[in-house]
């Protein structure tokens, strides 16, 4: 690249100087998420570096971002082809693959309608307002139980652990119409290792731009190979089993649903984009996988916040007693009285940025931003940690502070401030689980904060230092709860 023409009227990317060979992963390796953000600081809203031979240019700046995946975002729609994503879902996921406009447009399609109707969809039951309320006000409700269970035989918990089962159980039930135990070890065979999964897929592994390190012995890249075949093994059984009982007339879950939708289209002699079934019922594997891994990641976050900050916890405490009281379980309606409890997640979302950059893009043809030009299958990073740290657009963008979404009386959410905090991507490649994501975290939260107190456990202090990946998790650490007095409306 350093020798392409640049087109007349364009200028050339600004950047570090790579070294032979290695290019900047000395300068970025460590803690992207930071390095590329004091790079942006020195380079500007786009810049250029290099990993290993490979140019990768980076964007921050929530004007930039915005300009490249809204408004040219047919040019920053398409994904890199990474080593590592070849091990994902076979090389066939719906996020991470290659797959062309066409064939990624019509599965992208899909996997929302079937989202949409084992999710958000009113229910088929009178008493919740749909599927997704369903699951995870029982989840809830259990995972209440199973905390203070081990509290009265261990004295503490992980929180990561039982919350990424309860978390993995709500869309089992939406993805396979089942649920497992919490001690199912096939099951925690992946979901309470995956924070390898992140640390491999997370943007700017040098393993996935520089050959060599293929090929030397690494512990990482082999645990991550090994929870790929564990999840793909896991998913594998339960599609097998839908489909020796799949019923046309009885479409019981997501599994189901696309199934029925590769049936249906053996007989469509029209259909004119050719999709195989297997990348059909695929889809299933990418809404499980992103499923349960972004939304525990966010509660686990969560429950590390409040032990924090006591003071907020208590307030969010109070909030939800007065607003839904300590007789009913809380429910996805209560959330518009609840501003104080979605500031908290906006706060949690912003300041802990547990996603920090996108999936990584890529450039599906020549273009340019701000006048610089971007050649086809460049290699695209989204600062997210960037934006939502960016003095340019936050006071105090280091602080942890909730009431910065709230009216100055507290008793309301400035959406305005909330929108400007980026968790989801923006554009064409949003994420489609956004809305899932957002009730989901909110009403786990409500249901956990109503009926516990969370604390540290005397002589282990909390560690809030994120470990770098493309979902970044807290240390491991022991917490204690214990239950609110309940069933006493005040
Ligand atoms: C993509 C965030 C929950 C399904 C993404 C992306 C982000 C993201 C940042 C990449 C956007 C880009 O590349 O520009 C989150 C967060 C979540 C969450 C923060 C929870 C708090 C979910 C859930 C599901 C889901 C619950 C499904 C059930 C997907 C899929 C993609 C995606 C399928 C790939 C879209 C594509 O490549 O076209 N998400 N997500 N996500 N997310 Fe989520």
């Amino acid at each position: 690249y350093m020798h392409t023409e640049i087109p007349e009227g364009l200028k050339r990317l600004p950047g570090p100087k790579p070294l032979p060979i290695i290019g900047n992963v000395l300068e970025v390796y460590n803690n992207p998420h930071l390095s590329l953000t004091a790079m942006s600081e020195r380079y500007g809203s786009v810049f250029q570096i290099q990993i290993g031979m490979r140019p990768v240019v980076v964007l921050s700046g929530s004007e930039t971002v915005r300009q490249a995946l809204i408004k040219q975002g047919e040019d920053f729609a398409g994904r890199p082809d990474l080593y590592s994503f070849k091990f994902i879902n076979d090389g066939k996921s719906l996020a991470f693959s290659t797959d062309k406009a066409g064939v990624w447009r019509t599965r992208r399609k899909l996997a929302m309608s079937a989202l949409r109707s084992f999710a958000t969809l009113e229910g088929s039951t009178p008493e919740y307002s749909c599927a997704l309320e369903e699951h995870v006000c029982k989840e809830g409700e259990y995972l209440v139980k199973q905390l203070t269970s081990v509290m009265d035989v261990s004295g503490s918990f992980d929180p990561f652990r039982h919350i990424v089962v309860s978390v993995a159980n709500v869309i089992c039930g939406m993805c396979f119409g089942r649920r497992y135990s919490h001690d199912d070890q096939e099951l925690l065979g992946f979901v309470n290792l995956s924070d390898e999964f992140g640390q491999v897929v997370g943007s700017g592994n040098p393993a996935d731009f520089i050959p060599i390190l293929r090929y030397l012995p690494n512990r990482t890249m082999k645990r991550f190979m090994d929870i790929n075949d564990r999840f793909n093994t896991f998913v594998q059984k339960i599609v097998s089993e839908h489909y020796e009982s799949y019923d046309k007339d009885n479409i019981r879950d997501i599994t189901d649903s696309l199934i029925d939708h590769c049936e249906d289209r053996k007989l469509d002699e029209n259909a004119n984009v050719q999709v195989s079934d297997e990348k059909i019922v695929g889809i299933v594997n990418d809404l499980f996988g992103a499923g349960f891994d972004t939304i525990s990641t966010a509660l686990s976050w969560a429950v590390v916040y409040l032990v924090a900050y006591p003071e907020i916890q208590e307030r969010l405490h109070q909030e939800l007693k007065e607003k839904v009281g300590m007789i009913h379980t809380p429910r996805l309606s209560d959330k518009t009285n609840l501003p104080l409890l979605e500031a908290f997640i906006l706060e949690i979302f912003r300041h802990s940025s547990f996603l920090p950059f996108t999936i990584p893009h890529c450039t599906v043809k020549d273009t340019s931003l701000n006048g610089y030009f971007i050649p086809k299958d460049t290699c695209v990073f989204i600062n997210q940690w960037q934006v939502n740290h960016d003095p340019e657009l936050w006071k105090e963008p280091s602080s942890f502070n909730p009431d910065r979404f709230l009216s100055a009386d507290g008793t309301e959410l400035n959406k305005l401030e909330g929108e400007k905090v980026l968790v989801f991507g923006m554009g064409k490649r949003r994420c489609i689980g956004e809305a899932i994501g957002r009730n989901e975290v909110y009403l786990f939260l409500a249901i956990l904060l109503q009926r516990l107190r969370f604390q540290e456990k005397p002589g282990h202090p909390l560690d809030m230092t994120p470990e770098y990946g493309l979902t970044m998790k807290h240390k491991r650490c022991q917490l204690k709860a214990s239950l609110r007095p309940w069933g006493q409306e005040e």
